[in-house]
């Protein structure tokens, strides 16, 4: 993620003012052990002291995590109706390439930084206009409804994209539990604020500009389609700290920076809510966020992507991005009448 017009903070040039195309190409990154195996430094990395090997490692983006986030096999039911015909994304990539700024910026900073992250316990709070107000611990967020496993795909806005089966509930049903009031419009969603364990919300610099907590929203009609969901779990075990543990939104035809982490609260109002990426560059990042092949981003082309774990060495694989990310045919009447140029 990237902001352009990062005025308040305190770096002259910050790191995200490169272009996308000026980013390492992704199967390079991705094939760094081949890379160090070919330069014949993979004998010669094991024999040097540990310090060194770190710092080649660092080089080439690798992580240092020990893994003491211990997930947990889930029972669920594979739901038929949210699958793709597409290959799934290596769950090593998935929980290794991750955008969760609450642990640094880069991709790897999440599973470096987040693995002492403690879940349990947790409170998720469903308030606002609701009729009954109702507070999730840590295990209700896996027992209050049926788990299912839904295959979606995920498309950030920096033009890289995965696919992922995650597992957890629609969001309409929760809500439908507490009992939404007709005066409502809109819905807010806030990730946990805890500076102690979220070193990114303590330092400006390696939060990336962002006011935590962390915060997005719906509108109640995005909301309570079917689409959205809860996830509690991907490929079939509770979510890793860095996938945003113990519960995050999943939002699939929108930017993947409106699926927040690790909620603590959902609130259900009657205006649109302020929402991270949209406070800190309004022009660069909307509150509909949906993905749009026609509507590139001020510094970059949002018609392609890059799959994340496909491609060779020096050959990412690139694909056209589908409007909706390819949901159309689920969301598009959400916005009939409205300017997507405009509402972006
Ligand atoms: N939620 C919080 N709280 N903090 C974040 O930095 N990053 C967003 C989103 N949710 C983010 C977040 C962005 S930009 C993306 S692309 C997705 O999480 C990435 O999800 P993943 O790391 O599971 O692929």
């Amino acid at each position: 993620m990237a902001a352009s017009n990062f005025k308040r903070g305190i770096l002259q040039k910050p790191r995200w003012s490169i272009r996308e195309n000026q980013v390492t190409p992704e199967a390079v990154f991705n094939d760094r052990r081949a890379i160090i195996k070919a330069l014949g430094l993979g004998a010669v990395g094991a024999s040097l002291p540990g310090q060194v090997q770190a710092g080649l490692f660092d080089l080439f983006g690798e992580s240092k995590a020990q893994d003491p986030f211990v997930t947990k096999k889930l029972d669920f039911s594979k739901n038929s109706r949210f699958e793709v015909n597409e290959l799934l994304t290596p769950e090593s990539k998935v929980i290794s390439h991750n955008n969760f700024y609450e642990f640094g910026t880069s991709k790897t900073d999440p599973l470096d930084n987040a693995q002492g992250f403690n879940v349990n316990p947790w409170q998720l709070k469903i308030d606002g206009l609701v009729d009954k107000p109702i507070t999730l611990n840590f295990d209700d967020l896996t027992g209050i409804l049926p788990l299912e496993e839904r295959i979606y795909r995920l498309r950030c806005v920096e033009a890289w994209s995965m696919v992922i089966p995650w597992v957890g509930f629609s969001l309409g049903s929760l809500l439908k539990l507490a009992g939404v009031k007709s005066s409502a419009s809109h819905i807010a969603f806030e990730t946990l604020y805890d500076p102690e364990q979220m070193p990114g919300q303590k330092s400006r610099l390696m939060g990336g500009g962002i006011h935590y907590p962390y915060v997005e929203g719906l509108t109640l009609a995005e909301a309570m389609n079917d689409l959205s969901f809860l996830a509690v779990g991907l490929y079939g075990k509770t979510l890793p700290a860095q996938n945003g543990a113990p519960i995050r939104l999943v939002v699939p035809w929108k930017y993947g920076f409106k699926s927040i982490k690790s909620i603590v609260r959902i609130r259900v109002l009657d205006k649109q809510p302020p929402t991270s990426w949209n406070q800190l560059a309004p022009q660069e990042y909307g509150f509909y966020a949906n993905v749009n092949p026609e509507v590139d981003h001020p510094r970059w082309s949002q018609a392609s992507e890059r799959r994340i774990g496909e491609g060779g060495l020096f050959s990412a694989k690139r694909i056209a991005t589908l409007p909706f990310n390819g949901y159309q045919e689920e969301v598009a009447s959400l916005y009939s009448g409205l300017d997507l140029r405009r509402n972006y």
